[in-house]
């Protein structure tokens, strides 16, 4: 099913009967309203003005619509911020106040903010919880976005050193545990500790980490009595929240994501892949500049699904160019809808269109919509057309919450590691899980994303690209599924406050396969040595571990001979970064050994299975052939895919 994101506010009320109408006939079924309204819901303290919604929200259940109703607590208005300065976050760089004038200005620690914030939601749910029109919520908007996880504010550092008596208890043991003994950085009581900013050069990793952790427990509090307060005045009606990429929000977006129904995800394929690939030369570029990379939204989805899968929904699907990348290109005749039925195989039950029409004034002008200013159709409009009739053919096989054969292990401490210890500046922990994405999807191979908590059930391959600090219980669990596994390297290689395993990385992951990292070296990404595997060479570099495993079987080696990764039966430790070809080769061979089956695609030709469906969408610039059987039963397109365009059979 379809919606789109709309914002009667900013339109004349004349206009809200003819937009419903034409939404409608259009084929969508949700509306998402209200998102960043809360300066028009609230006027003034305690004065409320619902008319406006009330009369929107008729005009659309008039017109056969159903509503997504959001908590407007985005955008705090200005006389909140007048009346509560302390709800405005402070820059961690430059110690100065994010101030009033465009969105997300609030601390997730000051205790105003989350004051107000749950009063106004609550307001809103008292009155639409029951509305026959609101049929679910979405909570915030982008939580996290613009770098607003942490902050430097006093409310944050009470919050923190709290946090930090809860933890560790005594001084003494939090200064054992970062090891302040290092520069003389240690603390006499609680009331010493600092937030770790503006230090002189680099403040200990563990207390980066604690910092995290205490940002990212703030974070998924607030948002789970947020949560809480929905559904108790909202009963039956779905919570979600409209996620970003996992490497902005710096947060455990799993625990984020717990109390929700289902977590969905805003789908701009451009825009991240022109921030993604800012640094790829211009001619590699050139070829996803107007398409995406072909991996990439898969990649985004995929995660997002995998937060409180089953179930997801695309909350705003980019329709045209966006304001925000650093180039804003207009999509490639097709790509919209070729976006659209990509989020729809890779699980999204709703795909949702930001936005119902461009706006003419203030930040996001240059912003497409599915309707210009003028409101004329944008090119969107034919292409949303065509997928809609598309997805009516395909519905009644879109089944929810089938299982793949190979699951990626994904968290915050990834990013986190990364961040706070870099040993080489081009090491991004997203960047090697999207390398070990890209090799399975390179090869047909369907994905999962899950915590290293789980569930770990049903896969046949878990892949684990960099799991710094290994849970409790992890190893047990991974003892206890009949999956093999694979860990990049750095798995292991910290213990639970950032400190080097006593028994050498990979730490616990040593009850598994006995291998010690005896030292590590980081190399430039365009310095490469070589990798043998299976008798072929292959390019590696950029992060290289030095192995000992005396009882592993070696799996690849480096040039001077030594193992670069060993299997001890079930377990794989990799100890190297290879190259997109070195690991789409060390894939094959294990799904092939775990009987996942493999079909090396063309570089922009790429498949994914939902239910009994198997879609196809090529990228390129030709036509390509789907690899279905002589027999394959089309319900969209045909074998041979013309650019842009998507087929759809049955698997067999
Ligand atoms: C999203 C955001 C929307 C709008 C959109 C523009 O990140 O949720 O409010 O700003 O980007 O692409």
């Amino acid at each position: 099913m379809f919606g789109v994101c709309y914002y009667p506010e900013h339109w004349p009320e004349s206009q809200w009967p003819s937009d419903a109408q034409r939404m409608t006939e259009l084929g969508l079924t949700y509306v998402r309203v209200a998102e960043f309204a809360w300066s028009r819901l609230e006027p003034e303290p305690e004065r409320f003005e619902f008319g406006w919604l009330d009369r929107a929200i008729e005009t659309l259940q008039a017109a056969g619509l159903k509503v997504v109703m959001c908590t407007p607590t985005a955008t705090p208005p200005r006389w909140l911020i007048g009346r509560y300065p302390d709800v405005l976050p402070i820059d961690p760089d430059s110690g100065r106040p994010r101030d009033f004038g465009s969105r997300r200005h609030y601390d997730f620690s000051s205790p105003s903010y989350r004051r107000e914030a749950l009063r106004i939601t609550r307001v809103v749910a008292d009155r639409y919880g029951e509305h026959a029109a609101v049929v679910g919520w979405q909570t915030d908007n982008e939580l996290c976005c613009h770098d607003t996880t942490m902050s430097a504010s006093p409310a944050a550092l009470a919050g923190f050193r709290e946090w930090c008596r809860q933890r560790y208890g005594s001084i003494e043991a939090l200064n054992r545990a970062w090891g302040n003994v290092f520069w003389s950085m240690e603390y006499s009581n609680f009331d010493d500790i600092g937030l770790p900013f503006g230090a002189v050069t680099e403040t200990s990793p563990a207390h980066g980490l604690a910092y995290r952790r205490y940002c990212s427990d703030t974070v998924v509090a607030f948002h789970a009595d947020m949560v809480a307060e929905i559904r108790a005045r909202a009963p039956g009606r779905f919570v979600t929240h409209n996620f970003i990429p996992a490497e902005d929000t710096g947060v455990d977006d799993f625990a984020v994501a717990a109390p929700l129904d289902f977590a969905s995800y805003d789908n701009y394929p451009l825009g991240r892949t022109d921030l993604k690939f800012a640094d790829a030369d211009a001619e590699e570029f050139r070829r996803y500049m107007r398409k995406g990379h072909p991996d990439f939204a898969s990649f985004l989805l995929d995660q997002a699904r995998g937060l409180r899968g089953p179930g997801l929904w695309v909350m705003e699907q980019q329709p045209g160019p966006v304001n925000w990348a650093d180039s804003n290109p207009r999509p490639a005749p097709g790509m919209i809808r070729l976006w659209s039925l990509e989020a729809i195989a890779h699980g999204a039950d709703v795909v949702s269109y930001f936005r119902w029409r461009q706006a003419p004034f203030a930040q996001e002008q240059m912003h497409a919509g599915l309707r210009r200013p003028d409101d004329s159709p944008s090119a969107a409009w034919p292409e949303v057309t065509r997928t809609i009739a598309d997805a009516r053919r395909l519905s009644d096989h879109l089944v929810t919450g089938a299982r793949p054969p190979v699951a990626i292990v994904t968290g915050a401490e990834g990013h986190w590691l990364a961040d706070l210890e870099k040993q080489s500046r081009f090491y991004r922990f997203d960047d090697v899980s999207l390398s070990f994405y890209r090799a399975l999807r390179q090869l047909g191979v369907d994905v999962d994303f899950v915590s290293a908590n789980g569930p770990f059930d049903d896969y046949q391959l878990i892949v684990c690209p960099c799991l710094p600090i290994v849970p409790e219980g992890f190893t047990q669990a991974c003892v206890a599924s009949s999956a093999h596994w694979v860990f990049g390297p750095r798995s292991g290689s910290k213990d639970d406050d950032f400190c080097i395993p006593h028994e050498l990385a990979p730490g616990a992951l040593q009850s598994l396969l006995s291998v010690r990292v005896l030292s590590v070296e980081t190399l430039r990404p365009d310095v490469r040595e070589t990798l043998a595997f299976n008798g072929e060479a292959f390019d590696c570099g950029l992060w290289c571990e030095e192995l000992e495993a005396p009882d592993c079987e070696v799996v690849a080696t480096y040039a001077d001979g030594a193992a670069a990764a060993v299997r001890n039966d079930r377990f794989t430790y990799l100890g190297v970064l290879g190259s997109i070809e070195f690991l789409t080769a060390f894939f094959e061979a294990q799904c092939e050994a775990v009987g996942v089956e493999t079909v090396r695609l063309d570089n922009d030709l790429r498949i994914a299975r939902r239910g009994d469906l198997v879609f196809a969408f090529n990228y390129a610039d030709v036509p390509k052939t789907a690899p279905a059987s002589a027999s394959a039963d089309f319900l969209l397109g045909e074998a041979k895919i013309p650019p842009n365009d998507v087929a759809v059979w049955l698997a067999e």
